[in-house]
């Protein structure tokens, strides 16, 4: 599947000073909802709509409306951080939680925690601010996957080569949409030039 990459000159902008070290957690959360908002209106670009026939103060008219359902799956917990802009623009969307964290040493992600609500009819976008080995994105999809996803996308801000290349490989149906394509891992697996610890940063750890 294509590897959509954000290309709006906001995208750009937000994205640089959230990259910059010396943003504070007040403005990281904020333009952590901009770049957030570009991206659930990218990744939802090709969601079907239906015909509804309505009527206007001046005559009947078709109109067209979603036609699925939209299930956000955020993994925690940085993921929370991109998941407002969600409920602001589908107020019908469902959200599920899956929560996974990195071990420090060997950079691979455990479960902990999985609510979803039922996935086979919706449209399934799995939230992760970073995408770095890909670990915790290959795991998030297979677990909604298990539990009868079909339709389903993954939404990052930050991505590197090696995380895309993980889920492709793993996931190959599945479309991957990123705010920027980063240069690589370094030794501890972090996302260069990246923007460091996305969930530290967003709470203040
Ligand atoms: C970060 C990030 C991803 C993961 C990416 O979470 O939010 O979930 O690392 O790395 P990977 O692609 O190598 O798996 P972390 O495990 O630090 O937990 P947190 O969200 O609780 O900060
Ligand atoms: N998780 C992060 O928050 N940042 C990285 O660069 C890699 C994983």
């Amino acid at each position: 599947m294509p590897l959509h990459v954000l290309e709006h000159p906001l995208a750009q902008h937000v994205l640089t000073h959230l990259r910059d070290k010396k943003t504070k957690p007040v403005l990281f959360r904020t333009l952590s909802y901009q770049i957030s908002l570009l991206l659930a209106l990218e990744a939802t670009r090709d969601l079907a709509t239906m015909e509804k026939a309505i009527e206007t103060p001046l005559e009947p008219m078709k109109g067209r409306v979603l036609a699925k359902p939209l299930v956000v799956v955020p993994i925690l917990r940085a993921g929370l951080g991109m998941l407002q802009p969600f409920h602001d623009v589908f107020p019908d969307v469902s959200v599920g939680y899956v929560g996974l964290e990195r071990d420090h040493k060997t950079a691979i992600a455990r479960s902990y925690y999985c609510k979803l609500p039922p996935l086979a009819s919706a449209r399934v976008l799995v939230v992760d601010p970073m995408l770095a080995t890909g670990g915790s994105a290959a795991q998030a999809l297979a677990l909604v996957k298990e539990q009868g996803a079909i339709d389903v996308g993954f939404v990052c801000i930050v991505a590197a080569p090696e995380g895309v290349a993980t889920v492709q490989k793993d996931h190959p149906e599945v479309p991957i949409y990123v705010g920027a394509l980063d240069r690589e891992l370094n030794a501890r697996k972090y996302i260069l030039p990246g923007l460091g610890d996305f969930g530290d940063r967003l709470y203040g750890t």
